[in-house]
């Protein structure tokens, strides 16, 4: 009998072992024997996205696995190693450790145990089908043994595991060591990057309760580009011709949403609005816009330290953008004492920025914008803030993630300005969701205008850059011709 028939045979009567439950004590001893196969076929099997299959190799390559991790041990996190050098020297190693294991391997097998192996060191285990997967938009492992993703905006649970919560632990390591940072209890949470770009939490215990989580939103190396996003239905050709606009007349637009609707895409697209022959200045906390502008600067904060010195954040580099000479100031996202750096910016001449900011409606956005200025410490009375509000931005866009898991702009919102104590707001399109459902789920609806032409359009106008009326269509109107939103229309 060959070997791979024997292992097969092997793994029939071993693969129903029970999946490890979670939280049951300590699992950095994970030897082969107590080890839970890499699949647990009873869970996988409920799966719907990888077809069932029982590797062979699997109890060797796990065997091999371990080993290579006790003889490699620290220095399969040193970033002073190259990545050819951490190649070389681990096949190397691991080519010892197949040969000590002296099950005989035909030469096919032996590559494929050592390609596999070596992935599984080396790179993300079993995640990586899923980071080389275009599909997967985000990669979820709640603990080792339930890993989701998100794919076409629905999440779905994977047959995926990693071999222990140790392997899992391993993985984030590798991640964070390569952006010089480090996970343990005294600094039990992370942000990082991946090489390609792509952004990393990572959360352990004990703040991570079930075991060491991972969060990977996936870098688009092909970001959603303007038509993408009219053809997904997330904003009409009307709107991205008011959008565009209004980005080319030096409108300060905030793009608000809840978390992972697509604030940062929305974000990028409108900058590729802004001309060429303007300088940008761009402020993040991890580096996700790609503009295809020539003249951009980008920034990216910094965390503090290990000792907890060294922090850079966002407002720190909006304050030295303003003595960069930018055209457009965009910033990734405005969460603290920034706004109010941003809002001075955009009331002295700093106009035409861009920035995204978490919330529920434009109305929420005003608020959060509001409570956002007061954590900059500066003791100002809220009329003051609002007014600086109102005088500075321009336009809210504000786009949602539907029940069927697709994102669309619900609101493309004027600021007007003040009336007593309150901003005023005047919705130009909003999402019509009276079409409802299709025999799909998916919601029929589309942005309508609301028949509102914007105020700022007399001023674009003499800037040059007219808005066709039709961008402003035909409206929504009850029987009397009166706009949804209470006003006569003009
Ligand atoms: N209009 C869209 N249609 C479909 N998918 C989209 C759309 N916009 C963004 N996405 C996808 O949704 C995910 C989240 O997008 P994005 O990073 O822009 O969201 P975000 O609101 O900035 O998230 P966060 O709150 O985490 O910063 C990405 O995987 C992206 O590819
Ligand atoms: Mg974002």
């Amino acid at each position: 009998m060959k070997l791979s028939e024997r292992l097969k045979e092997l793994d029939t009567t071993g693969a129903d072992a029970a999946p490890r439950t979670n939280g049951s004590g300590p699992s950095t001893t994970t030897s082969a024997s107590t080890q839970a196969p890499a699949q647990p076929a009873a869970r996988a099997r409920a799966k719907t996205d990888a077809p069932e299959q029982v590797d062979p190799l699997a109890q060797l390559k796990q065997r091999a696995q371990q080993a290579l991790f006790a003889r490699l041990g620290s220095r399969l996190y040193d970033s002073s190693l190259s990545d050819d050098q951490l190649q070389a020297f681990v096949r190397q190693e691991l080519t010892e450790v197949v040969e000590a294991e002296r099950t005989p391997l035909s030469a096919e097998e032996r590559k494929r145990l050592t390609e596999e192996v070596t992935n599984d060191v080396l790179g993300y285990g079993p995640l990586q089908p899923f980071l080389d997967d275009p599909t997967v938009t985000e990669v979820m492992a709640n603990s080792d043994d339930a890993i989701y993703v998100e794919r076409v905006g629905r999440l779905q649970e994977t047959s995926a595991r990693f071999l222990s919560e140790d392997h899992l632990r391993r993985v984030i390591e590798r991640i964070v060591s390569q952006v010089g940072r480090r996970i343990d209890e005294s600094s039990p949470m992370v942000d990082a990057r991946l090489p390609d770009g792509s952004r990393v939490n990572a959360i352990i215990p004990p703040l991570a309760v079930d075991g060491p989580t991972l969060t990977i939103r996936k870098f688009a190396a092909d970001p959603y580009q303007v038509d993408d996003l009219i053809s997904f239905g997330s904003m009409t050709s009307e709107i991205a011709t008011l959008l565009d606009a209004c980005v080319r007349g030096r409108l300060n637009i905030l793009v608000s949403g809840g978390t992972g609707t697509g604030k940062t895409t929305l974000l990028n697209v409108l900058s590729s609005f802004i001309p060429e022959d303007e300088r940008i200045v761009t402020i993040e906390d991890a580096v996700e816009l790609q503009l295809h502008q020539d003249h951009v600067v980008r920034l990216e904060s910094r965390p503090p330290n290990i000792e907890g010195k060294g922090q850079i954040a966002i407002r720190d580099l909006v304050r030295n953008s303003l003595r960069m000479r930018p055209d457009r100031i965009i910033v990734g996202e405005t969460r603290g004492g920034e706004a109010l750096d941003m809002l001075q910016a955009m009331n002295t001449g700093h106009d035409g920025s861009l920035s995204t900011v978490h919330a529920n409606s434009p109305r929420d956005a005003i608020s959060r914008l509001e409570t956002m200025v007061l954590m900059a410490g500066m003791d100002l009375p809220v009329r003051a803030i609002r007014e600086q509000i109102a005088s500075a931005l321009d336009l809210i866009v504000h786009i949602t993630r539907l029940r069927d898991g697709s994102r669309r702009i619900t609101h493309v919102t004027e600021v007007h300005g003040m009336e007593g104590q309150v901003v005023t707001l005047q919705d130009v399109f909003l999402f019509d969701y009276s079409p409802g459902l299709d025999e799909d789920g998916r919601f029929r609806g589309v942005q309508r205008p609301t028949g509102i032409r914007p105020r700022f359009t007399d001023q674009l106008e003499q800037l040059g850059i007219p808005i066709p009326p039709i961008v402003f269509g035909a409206p929504i109107e009850d029987a009397d011709g009166i706009a949804p939103t209470g006003r006569p229309r003009r």
